[in-house]
């Protein structure tokens, strides 16, 4: 089981080039069942979560050419199976992003229930009614969700809860249903742009994806395309926030700075000096130190992102608090307090709420990555704690960063990894 060792206090200086979104990437390689013509994915991120779909689609019998690490061709000319099995599953719940486009495609979809996981319980009740709203019959048997239909048609669905994979599945699921679809209170993230995009390319008929309500109207049948996946805003805001701890001049490019937009305004808010470009992002560490006497609250799209809650409060362990962070999405993503505490940071938990009390100067030592961006916090903590501090568990990290100690050594970071 892979480690990180870091050595701590480094300055950061010169510029990251950033990849494609593993979450714009998961959906867009389900989204080529919804065809037999080989659909092209550029920019894709070389990470572990990219490489478990692509076993996945294997085994429903799609054809994968991948001429390079960021390049990927899909072609499901038949499908040899309808089932996402467990062992692929448990691995990544992003696997029940095949339910719509295989039930739209092939008339049954079976998936195998994914488990919780260590931020919450993450049920998929949205997907399954909106499901059952377009003409499926979903059953649960022996933990395998079985979904059939003789033939999906358009509906009305407003979701309960905002959820990005109910979005995507419904948007994926309606592309082929009989008239037109309506979906409302939908999530907005980027990534659901982006998929859209894609859809439209492959000859779907989509309006209002990045709103809260989308509008598909169905086809009878989608074609092969090419596409870019829109670069990864949770990785540039990882980076984003090392060059705020620790930079003397970091340039973050070949992302979209528009999509960061929750996180800069904070990041200005505190101090950072922050210089935003068309497509990249130019940072480095206060001098006079960071105000962090800030309240941030987690929410959908375009709202303070979740996925960045744990990095940016490994920032505000450095700065003057105390801080307050509430996480409203998942229900258990404070555990990589516990770790930050062992570093030295003094953060006190109150239900959804941590207030970070800083500044605390934080000392290397021993410390557990816990789940993916949790990872992403404790890399982090360890580029601005004095000494060395070693990574345990880093697959988490593997699974959604491309090249992490590649990427932050060569801004300087003194950053190993070892077995
Ligand atoms: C996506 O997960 C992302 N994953 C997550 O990123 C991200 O944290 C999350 O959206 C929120 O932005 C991918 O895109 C592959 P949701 P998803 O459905 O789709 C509840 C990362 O680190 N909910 O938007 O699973 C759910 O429990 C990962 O890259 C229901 O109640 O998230 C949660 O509280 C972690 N019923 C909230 O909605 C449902 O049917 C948001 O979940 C679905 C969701």
């Amino acid at each position: 089981m892979d480690k990180l060792r870091i050595v701590g206090r480094k300055r950061l200086t010169g510029s990251v080039a950033i990849g494609g979104a593993k979450n714009a990437s998961l959906p867009a390689m389900a989204a080529s069942l919804l065809t037999n013509e080989p659909v092209t994915l550029t920019n894709v991120p070389d990470v572990w979560d990219v490489g478990t779909m692509r076993r996945l689609l294997l085994r429903l019998g799609t054809h994968v050419v991948q001429p390079s690490l960021d390049e990927i061709t899909l072609t499901t000319a038949r499908l040899a199976s309808d089932e996402a099995p467990y062992e692929l599953v448990k691995t990544m719940r992003a696997s029940v992003l095949i339910l719509g486009p295989l039930l739209a495609r092939n008339g049954r979809a079976r998936v195998s229930l994914p488990g919780g996981c260590a931020i919450g319980a993450r049920p998929i009740d949205e997907h399954i009614r909106g499901l059952e709203m377009l003409g499926a019959k979903v059953s649960l048997e022996h933990g395998v969700i079985d979904a059939k239909t003789e033939g999906l048609f358009g509906a009305t669905i407003r979701f309960g809860t905002v959820s990005v994979g109910g979005t995507e599945n419904l948007m994926m699921a309606s592309c082929l249903a009989r008239g037109e679809t309506i979906l409302e209170n939908c999530a907005r993230e980027p990534e659901i742009e982006d998929l859209a995009e894609l859809l439209v390319r492959m000859g779907a008929s989509i309006e209002g994806a990045g709103t809260d309500r989308i509008r598909v109207h169905g086809v009878d049948r989608l074609h092969g395309a090419r596409h870019r996946i829109v670069p990864d805003r949770i990785e540039a805001g990882t980076y984003l926030i090392a060059g705020a701890l620790m930079g003397d001049d970091v340039r973050i490019t070949e992302c979209r700075p528009s999509h960061l937009e929750a996180l800069t305004e904070i990041l200005d808010r505190i101090g950072v000096p922050l210089v935003i470009g068309e497509d990249s992002l130019s940072v480095c560490a206060a001098d006079e130190g960071l105000d962090g006497v800030v309240e941030v609250e987690t929410a959908p799209y375009p709202g303070f992102p979740t996925d960045i809650q744990a990095q940016l409060m490994a920032l505000l362990t450095q700065a003057r608090g105390p801080s307050r962070l509430s996480e409203t999405i998942f229900e258990n993503r404070f555990m990589h307090t516990s770790e930050l505490a062992r570093l030295g940071a003094r953060i006190e938990l109150r239900g959804n709420q941590a207030i970070v009390h800083g500044p605390t100067p934080l000392a290397g030592t021993n410390v557990m990555a816990t789940d993916l961006r949790a990872s992403a916090c404790l890399v982090l903590a360890g580029l601005a704690a004095e000494g060395e501090t070693l990574i345990d568990r880093v697959y988490h990290l593997d699974r959604g960063y491309e090249h992490i100690e590649e990427k932050m050594a060569g801004l300087g970071a003194e950053v190993e990894r070892f077995a």
